[in-house]
């Protein structure tokens, strides 16, 4: 029993046989995984494998067909639509493939969103250094149409770091990014696992973004098919090629 209790605690997320179907795509077929607290995991596969899927239902955004989602030991399945959400503002930050910024809000105004969501004043000193690190502290009064695609990214990015969530799920957030402005994203969720613990979960198609988590799982079909501990970009992309 002890081991069980350790187990729940070591562990931010934990799925079992998580199947999400849409008609008779199975664009999760039986995902059994369990992410380490402070751990922080990239995700890569190729499109339609599945990634985007697994980090909805993962994050309690999307129910599974079938399956169990633990979130900090506590099966969100069970849980009601507004215990849900709950759990899910106070303890997930998810960056979008899509960015889902609002479009008529300011930059300022998207970052601080889960906050206000959540009945919660900004820290302006913690507001003030994540702006900063994102690089958009010159935008704040921009409207998201107002900004290129990487400062949307950017600002996603901040969003989902701002309640300093015990995990944060980012679907390819550098995608859109130039080499240099990439690396500061990622020295970001790097620093969120080392500094303050927190559970990163990212997907990417970049072997050298995925070269910062302390390892990579491959989707292929909804499955996952192999998994590299400590990665280097070149073994990434060696494992890749042989995928
Ligand atoms: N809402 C949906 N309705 C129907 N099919 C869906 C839906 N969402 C995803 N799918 C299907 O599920 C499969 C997995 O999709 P998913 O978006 O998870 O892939 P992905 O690995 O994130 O791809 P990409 O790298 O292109 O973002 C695909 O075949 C997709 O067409
Ligand atoms: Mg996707």
């Amino acid at each position: 029993m002890t081991t069980m209790t350790a187990e729940a605690t070591a562990q931010a997320v934990g799925l079992e046989s998580v199947t999400k179907t849409y008609g008779a795509v199975r664009a999760l077929d039986g995902i059994t995984w369990s992410f380490p607290r402070g751990g922080f995991t990239a995700v890569m596969g190729p499109s339609g494998s599945g990634k985007s899927t697994f980090l909805h239902c993962a994050s309690g955004l999307d129910r599974p067909t079938a399956g169990t989602v633990r979130i900090g030991g506590t099966d969100i399945g069970r849980l009601g639509e507004a215990r849900r959400t709950r759990l899910r503002r106070e303890r997930i930050g998810f960056v979008f493939q899509a960015f889902n910024l609002i479009p008529s809000m300011d930059v300022e105004q998207n970052i601080t969103l889960p906050l206000r969501l959540g009945g919660i004043e900004a820290d302006p000193a913690w507001l003030r250094e994540i702006v900063a690190r994102v690089g958009l502290a010159d935008r704040l009064r921009h409207r998201p149409s107002e900004l290129s695609g990487g400062q949307q990214q950017r600002a996603a990015v901040a969003r989902a770091l701002v309640t300093r969530p015990d995990v944060v799920f980012a679907d390819e957030p550098t995608g859109a990014l130039d080499p240099r402005t990439a690396r500061d994203v990622l020295r970001l969720l790097r620093e969120a696992a080392d500094l303050t613990g927190q559970t990163i979960v990212l997907v990417t198609h970049d072997p050298a973004a995925a070269a910062w988590a302390d390892s990579v799982l491959f989707l292929r079909a909804g499955r996952i098919v192999d998994e590299l501990a400590a990665p280097s970009a070149a073994a990434v992309a060696a494992r890749w090629d042989s995928l």
